[in-house]
């Protein structure tokens, strides 16, 4: 049976989730929902959408679609989600969920209670170093995890790859936690802390943060736009099985575009996943090999992406996951790492 497809916010990121769910047989995208009539209009004549509205409401009231990629901004997530769930469709959101753990948690609970597929867009789950890493790791092939570095780095307030933050909207809401970012913290310190925990299959037990806003504008502010939230995070987190790790993200790391990488270290083994210029590579220095500290590349087999793992969980054809349970717990730990950088980086349990 086809898949009926509405996709809600249709800025820079929608046209990912366009083109990646066009790809998969029997999905259809039957209409678009977005605030801005222009950049919603050109969006639906790229894509063949044959319907647009300009409200969600409205679109509920025609109702003719099964599944929302919900890629509005951070601070839209919450108040059109909800709707859509109450609604019985299955929703994959953009990370993160929310802005607040108590909001990400609300949504958990309405999913729960929808019992349609609901998912959280944790991209970098597509990376087959991450997947083969994290099977890696619940094999044993490490031992127990005792430490781990993280890093997520970006450079678009450095250098104009991507558009010009000064002058477009869709980088100045980053920039201001009055219009709903958490900053690099909750923009990419979500991706690289699932990364991490996926990856190391353990949660963390404690945090302690520090956040940093830098000088970018006289006044501190763009028009409408106060750039007050974080540009560069630096965590320390323990985790369940007692490792200590750190985990960085920053959006002024110039050379760097869109990287990301994780190294983990056991009793038993290394493993160093990279995530660079949009290729991803796997090396491990695992038993024998520890004496000279050889690494060697791993293979790493093609992943389904979470745009494929949506429409086969709609399907009955495989699990939930990343599910808003998931996506709620993230929002925790991000909520735990603003307390603790508020405190003068007091430690606290996540
Ligand atoms: N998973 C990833 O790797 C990844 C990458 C980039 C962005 N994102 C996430 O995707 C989301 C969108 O980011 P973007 O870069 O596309 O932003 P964007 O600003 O380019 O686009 C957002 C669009 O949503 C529209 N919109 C705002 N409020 C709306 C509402 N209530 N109803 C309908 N439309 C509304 C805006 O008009 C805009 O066109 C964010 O949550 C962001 O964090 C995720």
């Amino acid at each position: 049976m086809t898949l009926r497809l509405l996709i809600l916010g249709t800025g820079g990121m929608a046209a990912n989730h366009a083109a990646a769910f066009a790809r998969i047989p029997g999905v259809e995208l039957v209409a678009g929902v977005d605030t801005r009539a222009e950049p919603l209009a050109a969006f639906a004549a790229r894509h063949g959408l044959g319907r647009t509205f300009s409200r969600l409401a409205d679109a509920l009231d025609w109702g003719r679609f099964d599944a929302v990629a919900n890629v509005t901004p951070d601070a839209a997530h919450h108040a059109t989600t909800l709707p859509l769930l109450a609604a019985g469709k299955h929703v994959l959101c953009e990370k993160p969920l929310a802005t607040s753990a108590a909001d990400a948690a609300e949504m958990a609970q309405a999913a729960a209670r929808a019992g349609t597929v609901a998912m959280v867009n944790l991209t970098y789950r597509n990376v087959p170093a991450l997947q083969q890493a994290a099977q890696l790791v619940a094999e044993g092939a490490l031992g127990p995890i005792r430490h781990f570095e993280a890093s997520y780095l970006q450079s678009w307030l450095t250098q104009p790859a991507w558009g010009d933050w000064r002058t477009e909207p869709q980088w100045l809401w980053r920039l201001s936690t009055a219009h709903g970012s958490k900053g690099v913290l909750g923009d990419v310190g979500i991706h690289i802390l699932d990364f991490a925990t996926f990856a190391a299959g353990e949660a963390p037990t404690e945090v302690s943060a520090r956040l940093a806003t830098f000088d970018k504008a006289p006044g501190g502010r763009i028009g409408d736009y106060p750039l007050d939230a974080n540009d560069s995070a630096t965590l320390q987190l323990r985790l369940e099985g007692g490792a200590l790790g750190v985990v960085h993200a920053s959006r002024f790391a110039t050379g760097h575009l869109n990287d990301l990488r994780l190294r983990l270290y056991g009793t038993e083994g290394g493993l160093d996943i990279r995530f660079e210029n949009a290729e991803s590579a796997l090396s491990a220095c695992l038993g024998p090999a520890r004496t000279g500290a050889r690494w060697e590349t791993i293979p790493c087999p093609p992943v389904p992406t979470v745009y494929d793992r949506f429409i086969a969980a709609i399907r009955g054809e495989g699990p939930t996951d990343p599910d808003f349970a998931r996506g709620a717990q993230l929002q925790r730990w991000l909520d735990r790492a603003e307390d603790s950088a508020a405190s003068g980086s007091r430690l606290l349990p996540a």
